[in-house]
């Protein structure tokens, strides 16, 4: 299937799923007030791959990456790691919860596909 429905009703605050897309492991995150501030205050000189929060997402509620570390493709745990987010445990990689590499050896962002938002509760990716 090239592309996945999901009802974000069934994720509750502060949880991150994950589902399967196009083979991969795809994380959507509900994320808490408290993660989109801090987020959105990260300052760009901090990154090894500078993007602000706002361009990685259409809602800052929401954040919709695949699940799969930009180092050598392991697939990392939510809400885990120094920076809150994920963490790799092949080789350490630390992403914070806009998913932005923050510490480890991968060199980029967590990857975030095309998706929109048809109504409040649905999320379509690809
Ligand atoms: Fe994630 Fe190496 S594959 S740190």
């Amino acid at each position: 299937l090239s592309k996945i429905e999901i009802k974000l009703s069934d994720i509750p605050e502060g949880k991150n799923m994950t589902f399967k897309w196009r083979g991969k492991p795809l994380f959507v995150r509900h994320r808490t007030e408290k993660e989109i501030a801090t987020e959105a205050a990260v300052n760009m000189a901090e990154l090894r791959d500078p993007q602000h929060d706002k361009d990685r997402v259409l809602n800052p509620s929401w954040v919709i990456v695949l699940g799969v570390c930009t180092h050598l493709g392991c697939v990392p745990i939510a809400n885990a790691g120094d920076f809150g987010g994920y963490y790799c445990p092949c080789h350490g990689s630390h992403y914070d919860a806009s998913g932005r590499i923050r510490k480890g050896p991968a060199p980029l962002n967590l990857e975030v596909p095309y998706y929109e938002f048809p109504d409040d509760d649905t999320v379509v990716v690809g």
